[in-house]
């Protein structure tokens, strides 16, 4: 079996194959255009079409023999942040669901549930991603929804914090390497948490999640 990425090619999505394919781990890079889907696998990475806006047998042969996905994706405008990153993120749910993915580790985003917090410029993104989120905790799926603050092209630093409320920032490595420790830390099911660069290593931090 194998994990799937949407968002594959992604700032964020880029590492997360590259982390997981590190691991040894099947990994299947979701792609939202059908030329970047034809393009030749790198480094045994096989690539699918998957676009979150698109038809249900499409995305129904993307998640075949996948039992695991990481949604990074979202919505390049955020005008189209409904469609995309929720409606998309949704109906990719209910398909991946029905068609025998058990694990959903989803990137959501920090102060959702907090939106005055947030800049104005952000909130239909983040209730897009809100939505999303919750119509996951509703799946039958083993599901984490990790929700970072800003994020940055910075190295890997190894160390986060969880739920510190503070805001700050999270490199995309880190961010990738999340993903890849919470797939193996039985902590992180069925978990909403909030993650930024911070003082413990990222296995520390996953493992105190209660
Ligand atoms: N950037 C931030 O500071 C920040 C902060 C908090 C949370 N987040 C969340 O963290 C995650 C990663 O962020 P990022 O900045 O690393 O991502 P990113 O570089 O913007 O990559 C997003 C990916 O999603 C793809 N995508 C767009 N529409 C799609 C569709 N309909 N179907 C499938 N894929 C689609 C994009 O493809 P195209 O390039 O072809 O459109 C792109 O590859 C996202 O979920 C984002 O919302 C980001």
């Amino acid at each position: 079996m194998s994990t799937l990425v949407i968002g594959a090619l992604g700032g964020t999505g880029r590492l997360v194959v590259d982390a997981l394919a590190a691991t040894g781990a099947s990994v299947i890079a979701g792609v939202h255009h059908p030329r970047q889907a034809n393009a030749p696998a790198k480094r045994g990475v096989e690539r699918r079409f998957l676009d979150l806006t698109g038809e249900s047998a499409e995305m129904e042969k993307a998640f075949s023999g996948v039992d695991t996905v990481v949604n990074t994706a979202a919505a390049r405008d955020t005008s189209q942040a409904a469609r995309v990153d929720r409606d998309g993120a949704v109906a990719a749910m209910s398909i991946a669901q029905r068609v025998g993915v058990t694990r959903w580790i989803q990137i959501s985003m920090a102060g959702v549930d907090r939106p005055e917090v947030l800049p104005g410029f952000l909130l239909a993104a983040a209730e897009a991603k809100r939505a999303a989120d919750a119509r996951l905790a509703d799946t039958t799926m083993a599901w984490t929804v990790i929700r970072p603050p800003w994020l940055t092209d910075a190295p890997a630093g190894g160390r986060i914090v969880i739920n510190d409320v503070g805001g700050g920032s999270l490199s995309r490595a880190d961010l990738a390497d999340t993903v890849v420790a919470s797939l193996g830390e039985s902590a992180t099911i069925n978990r909403t948490f909030e993650v930024a660069s911070g003082p413990l290593p990222i296995r520390v931090a996953l493992a105190r999640l209660t």
